[in-house]
């Protein structure tokens, strides 16, 4: 399914995130492609707080992996944070045990994935932000 929404703030974008953060389950993964500034980690930081561990986000995030402790409905929910943007290849990825965390009960928000795509279960939601204008962004998320 894939569905299309235009944010006209990093507000709505969050909003949005929000919303679609809802939806998830334990070992979900979800790529998010676009380019630098698209909003990617505005995105990641909806999803952060719906499960409450927004605070938890380092700023800036030059670092390529975090995990997050976080909550929904007074549950547990593990939120890993992936950033491949400086990754170059798949052995280096294979370095990070990313097939191992990402087959996990965590959910898994990775930054820059379509760079590997190949290298990500089936199942993988993908959302693609694409910078419309200053402030628009065309949000397309496919599951
Ligand atoms: N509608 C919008 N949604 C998300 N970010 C927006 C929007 N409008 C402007 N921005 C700005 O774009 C930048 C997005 O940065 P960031 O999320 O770090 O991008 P990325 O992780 O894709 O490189 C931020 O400076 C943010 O304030
Ligand atoms: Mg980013």
């Amino acid at each position: 399914m894939v569905k299309e929404f235009l944010s006209r703030s990093v507000l709505e974008t969050r909003d949005y995130a929000r919303q679609f953060a809802a939806g998830l389950q334990p070992g979900d993964v979800v790529s998010l492609s676009g380019n630098l500034g698209a909003g990617k980690t505005e995105f990641m930081r909806g999803i952060a707080q719906l499960f409450g561990c927004d605070d938890q986000l380092t700023s800036p995030s030059f670092s390529i992996f975090n995990i997050y402790r976080g909550k929904l409905n007074g549950r547990p929910v593990t939120l890993q944070h992936f950033d491949l943007y400086r990754i170059e290849t798949s052995l280096e990825l294979e370095g990070l045990g990313f097939g191992d965390y990402i087959n996990s009960d965590a959910i898994s928000v990775v930054e820059w994935g379509e760079k590997f795509i190949e290298e990500f279960p089936p199942q993988t939601i993908r959302v693609h932000i694409e910078t419309v204008g200053e402030e628009e962004r065309k949000i397309v998320i496919d599951s």
